[in-house]
Order: C-alpha cells, then structure tokens, then sequence
C-alpha cells in the first residue's frame, strides 16, 4: 500500500510541474532543443526567400525582350505558371510536359511582315505555327526555319476553320497590296470575314490572345490629318478598294464583339505603310515598285501629280510595335506608322539617291479611290506602349535594296536569311 501511494504521488508532482508556467521554457531550453529551433528557422528562412529568386526564368529566355518590361512581366508570369491555362488542379506540372515558351499561331506567316515577326519570335524562344495559303506568301521567306523543332508550317486556307492549341494568335493572313486584293475581291472579304471569324473563334476554344493586324486603310481618304484612332474614317462601300477597306473595318468590328460579348482578349494594330526586305516584287506598292523599277533601270511610275503623301515604316519597327501590343494591358486600336510624311515625289528622289541618280520619273493617271493624304498619329502608342519608329526612310531604304537586288538578279547564294537590321 506503501509504494503505492508513495507512486501515486510522484506521479502527481511530475504532473503537477507540465502544467507549471515555468515548465515550457525549461523544456524548450533542455536538451539543446532551442538551438535545433534556430537552425530550423534559419533552413526555413533560406528555402522560401532565397531559392525562388533564383528559379525565375534565365536573362535568356526573355532577353528578345529586355527593352520592354511589360513584356517580360508577361513572360516571367507565364515562365512561372508553365504557360497559361496549363496549371494542373494541384498546381503541378509532371517535369516532361512543362511548356518553357509560348505557343504562337501566325496565320499569314510566310508574307512579307509575317515572316519577319516569325524570326523574332522563334529568336525570343517561342514555338511558332504559321499557316499560310500561300496567295502572296513564299516558303522562301521561312526557309531558314524548317527543321527548327520550335517552327511549323501548314499550307492552310483561313477560310476554314482549324484546330490548333496555342496561347497567342497574330492574325496577318489577307493580301495588303491592291493588286493582290483586287486581284479577286471576293475572296479578299472572305479572308476578311470568314478568316478572321475563324480565327477569333480558335482564339476563343483554347483562351488564346488574338491580335488583328488592320490597317490604315479603315481611314479611306482621311479628312482628318494625321488620323487618330479616334477617327471614324471616310470609306467608299462600294468602291474598287472595299473588299480590303470594309473587309478590315469588318475585322475590327468582329473583333471588338468577341471582346466584349465573349470576354476574348484582344488586340487591334492599324497598321500605315511598311516596307523592308521580303516584301513582294512588282506588287504594286509604292515603295517596292520603286526600288524595282530603279534597279531595272526603269522609269519610276508617279501616279496623279505625286503630290499625295504617305508614311513609310520600316518592318523591324513594325514586327516591335506588334510583339509590344501583344504583349501589353491596352486592347488598342492602336496606330503603327512611321509619321515622317512624304510626297510620292519626294520618295522617288530618295529612291533615286539611294540607286539610280538617273532614274526618269513618268507620271500616269491616278488609280481609283487613291486616298490623297495618309500620315498616323502615333501619340497613343508611344504612350501606352512605349513604342515609335527607330529607323528613317534613307536608313530603311538601302537595307530593302540588297534583298530586291538578289531577288531581280538572281544572285541566290545569301537569299535565304534576309536581314532587317
Ligand atoms: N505591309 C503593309 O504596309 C501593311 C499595311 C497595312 C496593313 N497590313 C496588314 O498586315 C498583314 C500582313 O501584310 P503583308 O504586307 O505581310 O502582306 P503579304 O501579302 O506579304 O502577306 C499576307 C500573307 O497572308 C497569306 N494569306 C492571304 N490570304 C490568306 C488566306 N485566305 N489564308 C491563309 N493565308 C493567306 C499570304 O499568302 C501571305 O503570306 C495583312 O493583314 C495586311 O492587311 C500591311
């Protein structure tokens, strides 16, 4: 009975000193147990402030960007999350299937502008789809991608719908010369319409960004100079030039009713005269029938008196403009021009010190609906996107001619890397 009660009441003491107030700190400072606290605080400490800054993405994988920080916001967001949309309910992603860059759908790709936005992008990191019908587009202009495992090419019509799983889509695909989109009109406003219908709705499946690339055109012959995006514009319906005119307003508009109905994200470049290596011969703009016809020793074609005016932006200008679009908060429209103004006389002389000095000008009669004055008003770019053009006409120029040259001559060996810069 003796030990019993003699148990019983160490127990009850021991029982008595846990529930003491002294009794945590003792036990917290016996045993070593306060210095295994501290370094475990220390090993927490280091895993969740220093090891995350140094999984953010490598300068590399976004450095196509580094003069934007919009973009790399974006990009790093995406790095982090292994591509929109593509987070697991657990938030993790088996290591194999982690998708490093973008997946990018150019329609219009193997055109003139689109084959220059393809090298940037393959440049940034990106994968890049370009489908293509090939009306104005050459596989020559992409050439020096194929068996790049991060570039595709499908011979596509836009007209029809297609299936592709991609985060961004740049929407080019329309011919933009008038001889190319006069050529069937018809099938210039389908492209338009059906091509770009079918484009938002791909957009609209996979949760892709879509970008339209429209053009100045919407402003017909301006009677508001420079245009601002404001500007509603003044189109003739039914004129020669409606298919694309209209065509694109059309574009805009559905564009815009995807955004506000379907919550699509979007984006709307009207883009002012452009040109640079890659562009069509004799594809009746301006510039390229300058330059070609200069280097043929031909006489330069003035239609009217030459005294309408356009702007002329070089491509590289351009592809930045519409990657920073892209890659921004601002749905636009935003207008992508150069806004140094010249006469169509003014550029012959340009033309003719940087070739021929000899070069004849003939003067023909005016095409229909040729708008007189064309000059972009790029305030709201330069302010919401940070962007304006870099590079001026005479510096522009001579880098077209070099491509032109080996294209007329057929002096093939450097055709198929046609640098802009
Ligand atoms: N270059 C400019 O000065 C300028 C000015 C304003 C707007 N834009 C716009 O920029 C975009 C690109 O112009 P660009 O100068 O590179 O013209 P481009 O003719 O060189 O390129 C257009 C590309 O679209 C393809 N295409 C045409 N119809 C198609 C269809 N139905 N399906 C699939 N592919 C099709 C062509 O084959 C070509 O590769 C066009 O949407 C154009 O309207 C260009």
């Amino acid at each position: 009975m003796g030990t019993d009660q003699q148990l019983k009441r160490s127990c009850f003491k021991k029982h008595e000193r846990r529930f003491s107030v002294t009794y945590p700190f003792q036990y917290i400072l016996g045993e070593q147990r306060f210095v295994c606290l501290l370094v475990g605080i220390t090993i927490a400490c280091v895993v969740f402030n220093v090891i995350p800054s140094h999984s953010l993405p490598q300068k590399g994988l976004i450095s196509a960007f580094d003069d934007s920080s919009i973009a790399v916001r974006r990009r790093v967001g995406y790095e982090l999350n292994g591509g929109f949309g593509h987070l697991s309910a657990g938030g993790k992603i088996p290591l194999g299937l982690k998708s490093k860059s973008l997946r990018i759908l150019v329609t219009g790709g193997a055109g003139f502008v689109g084959s220059h936005l393809v090298d940037r992008l393959i440049n940034r990191g990106d994968s890049v789809i370009v489908i293509d019908n090939f009306f104005t587009g050459r596989k020559e202009n992409l050439f020096h991608h194929f068996g790049n495992p991060r570039f595709e090419l499908i011979r596509h019509d836009v007209v029809e719908p297609i299936l592709l799983e991609v985060d961004q889509i740049y929407h080019l695909a329309c011919p933009a010369s008038p001889v190319h989109y006069k050529f069937n009109p018809v099938k210039t406003i389908k492209t338009n319409v059906m091509g770009t219908l079918n484009m938002l709705g791909l957009a609209k499946r996979v949760g892709a960004r879509f970008l339209l690339t429209s053009t100045s055109e919407v402003y017909g012959d301006p009677l508001q100079h420079p245009q601002a995006e404001t500007y509603w514009g003044n189109v003739n319906p039914i004129g020669v030039r409606s298919c694309y005119d209209e065509g694109k307003r059309t574009a805009e508009t559905l564009t815009m009713d995807y955004h506000r109905g379907l919550n699509l994200e979007v984006r709307i470049a009207r883009i002012f005269n452009t040109y640079g290596p890659r562009m069509c011969i004799d594809d009746g703009r301006v510039v390229s029938n300058f330059v070609a016809q200069a280097l043929r020793k031909e006489p330069l074609t003035v239609y009217g008196d030459g005294k309408q005016t356009r702007s002329f932006q070089y491509v590289s200008d351009l592809v930045e403009g519409l990657m920073r679009l892209m890659e921004g908060d601002h749905v636009g429209p935003f207008n992508l021009g150069n806004p140094g103004e010249f006469t169509m006389l003014e550029l012959a002389k340009v033309v003719q010190d940087t070739i021929d000095p000899n070069a004849q000008i003939e003067f023909r009669p005016n095409t229909e609906d040729d708008p007189h004055k064309r000059k972009p008003d790029i305030s709201k770019a330069q302010r919401l996107l940070g962007w304006q053009p870099t590079v001026s006409l005479r510096e522009g120029l001579p880098r077209m001619v070099n491509d032109f040259r080996q294209r007329i001559f057929g002096d093939d060996k450097d055709l198929t890397v046609t640098s802009i810069v």
